[in-house]
């Protein structure tokens, strides 16, 4: 049987300032699980030569944690809890999204050459996502907690 879990809200979802090593020769950012990182990352992927005016990732996850940067250029991240909506643009590469399980969130507006860097909690499980928006709204419609 699902774990019940307390539905999320957008709300839920923050904005993290990362840590930035500044010299004349450049900067480096540091990624730590648990630490810089709000849970233990067991994959990662990124999004490269997106075409210009394509959206990606309208899914939501029953379980994944995710956190997003833009390791280059600029992207908007629609995060969508079936109550409320808000825009995040993401342009620098020491910001991070932290995106909490329940949250429908697609990505769109990237800029030409932009890489959508994500780390997530979570092995590749098909299982896990929810790809349909109608879905999506049953799912957060359900009252009090949800079984996700
Ligand atoms: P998907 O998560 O649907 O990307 P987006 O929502 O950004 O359009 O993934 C697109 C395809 O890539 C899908 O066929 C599954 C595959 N994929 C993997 O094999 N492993 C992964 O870690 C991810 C994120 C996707």
């Amino acid at each position: 049987m699902a774990d019940k879990v307390v539905k999320s809200s957008i709300y839920d979802c923050s904005i993290v300032h990362l840590p930035k090593v500044h010299n004349r020769t450049g900067n480096i950012t540091a990624l730590e699980n648990e630490k810089t990182i709000p849970f233990k990352v067991k994959r990662v992927y990124y999004l490269y030569d997106v075409p210009g005016g394509a959206e990606r990732g309208g899914h939501a996850h029953r379980k994944l944690q995710q956190f997003i940067i833009s390791a280059s250029g600029a992207f908007d991240v629609l995060l969508d809890d079936g109550l409320n909506k808000k825009l995040v643009r993401l342009d620098r590469p020491h910001i991070g999204l932290h995106i909490v399980p329940g949250i429908w969130r697609e990505i769109l507006d990237f800029s030409s050459g932009a890489i959508c860097l994500v780390l997530a909690s979570e092995n590749y499980e098909e299982n896990d996502y929810i790809r349909d928006y109608e879905h999506f709204k049953q799912f957060r419609a359900d009252t009090g907690s949800s079984d996700i």
